[in-house]
């Protein structure tokens, strides 16, 4: 008989191994928690959005729109994305639930699965996880470095290491043209040796240029002029302020001057966090303000401020950065059984012990002691509970203490308090 071919997860698409779940629980406790200290409240979206929303939001042009958004057709006709970003869902949320009457400005954070049909390698998946920090309805300065430094604390709470806050700022639209207009007049003159994305990005999206990774355009993004000496005064003056607070916040920052971001929304602030060793350097954060979106997407203009954060990254830098994560927590406390009326007795200890808050691990499925015995051994625990079916007739069990080997028989009413007391 021909057997069937396994099939396994779709490209670039992966399994979460018990220690990765445990690693993404320590993260997002550590973001329930700065959640906390800065009030932002958490909210979830759904995965499908009208792929609409990214068009307007993200940007036609963007490369997360043109080449890696999962969209499909519904039976009625619908046309939906597999949501690859965070943000438009989030200025959505802001204007589907009146959220401009609330307070100003609303802090949200979001935390979930998101999709894009990236070429996959390592660090880059076509379904991966972000959290996101969003603060919309507030222009002040202090905002943007509050959003940074949420994020740096985060990572460092985390212990991961050799973390660069990158900044630049891309002003507002009317300067953005201006510098894309002298940006496409010098990269004409070289237009020929520009690689062929490049060149398509100079007529629909020439800022894109400037994070291309081929060597060729790199070497001449570097002669071109830098977007910041475009700002206008009273972005220059935001942006200063910017760099000030976190100063004074102590976060190391770079200033990156070809720092554009490949989404259209951005205006003034944007970063990322990047974590650089000898080989590569990796963005764990990515993020701006975007005083642009909640008027692009229908609403009144509004001012608002994030970042999100990739979380594989986060764990694969936790790993590196030699942070472990158990995923299993030691047992203090073994239950061996031996035939059918020990077995019950057993399984109403485990929960009483449990109950108790203490840790308890059995091996209900073997009958054989040593088998139970050998594993408790392995487990290291403290304590061994044996009960036979003589213990179980004469309501005792015996208690093994694995440091010295001694045993003593034990009344079964006694039993939870006296293991309790040892612990
Ligand atoms: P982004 O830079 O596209 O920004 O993504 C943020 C972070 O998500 C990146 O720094 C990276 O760590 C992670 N990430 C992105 N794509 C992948 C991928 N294919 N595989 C693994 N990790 C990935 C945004 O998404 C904006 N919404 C951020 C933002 C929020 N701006 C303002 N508010």
């Amino acid at each position: 008989m021909a057997e069937e071919e396994l099939i396994q997860t779709p490209k670039g698409m992966h399994d979460q191994m018990p220690e990765d779940c445990a690693y993404f629980s320590r993260i997002e406790n550590a973001c329930r928690r700065l959640a906390k200290d800065y009030r932002f409240d958490r909210i979830d979206f759904p995965i499908l959005e009208n792929a609409a929303l990214f068009k307007k939001g993200t940007g036609e042009t963007s490369d997360i729109v043109e080449k890696q958004m999962y969209t499909l057709r519904t039976k009625s006709g619908e046309i939906l994305a597999l949501r690859p970003e965070g943000t438009p869902s989030v200025v959505r949320f802001y204007l589907e639930h009146g959220a401009r009457t609330w307070p100003q400005p609303v802090k949200l954070w979001y935390w979930g699965p998101f999709f894009r049909y990236e070429k996959a390698q390592a660090g880059r998946y076509r379904q991966f996880h972000q959290f996101g920090f969003e603060v919309i309805g507030g222009a002040d300065s202090t905002l943007d470095a509050q959003v940074i430094n949420i994020f740096y604390r985060l990572l460092n709470s985390l212990r991961i290491k050799d973390l660069t806050v990158e900044i630049n700022s891309i002003g507002q639209l009317a300067e953005r043209e201006n510098y894309k207009k002298a940006l496409v007049k010098q990269l004409k003159k070289n237009q020929s040796d520009l690689c062929p994305d490049c060149r398509r990005r100079l007529t629909r999206n020439p800022l894109r240029i400037l994070d291309c990774k081929e060597a060729t355009c790199q070497e001449i993004v570097r002669q071109l002029p830098h977007v910041v000496d475009y700002l206008s005064p009273e972005c220059h003056q935001h942006f200063q302020e910017v760099l000030e607070l976190l100063g004074e916040l102590n976060i190391p920052y770079r200033l990156n001057p070809h720092l554009v971001r490949g989404l259209d929304y951005y205006t003034r602030t944007v970063f990322e966090i990047v974590q650089t060793n000898d080989e590569e350097k990796k963005a764990l954060v990515g993020g701006g303000r975007y005083d642009r979106l909640v008027d692009l997407l229908g609403g009144p203009p509004t001012p608002a401020v994030g970042g999100a954060a990739g979380i594989e990254r986060i764990v694969q830098a936790m790993k590196e950065s030699g942070r472990r994560v158990s995923y299993r927590e030691k047992p203090e406390v073994f239950i061996a059984q031996l035939g059918p009326a020990a077995k019950k007795e057993a399984m109403r200890l485990f929960e009483e012990l449990r109950q108790r808050g203490i840790k308890v691990a059995e091996a209900f499925g073997r009958d054989s002691l040593n088998a139970q015995l050998k594993r408790a051994d392995r487990l290291g625990v403290k304590y061994v509970v044996i009960i036979g079916q003589k213990e179980a007739l004469e309501e005792t069990i015996t208690l093994k203490t694995m440091s010295t080997g001694q045993q003593r028989l034990v009344k079964r009413s006694q039993a939870v308090s006296l293991i309790k007391k040892r612990l």
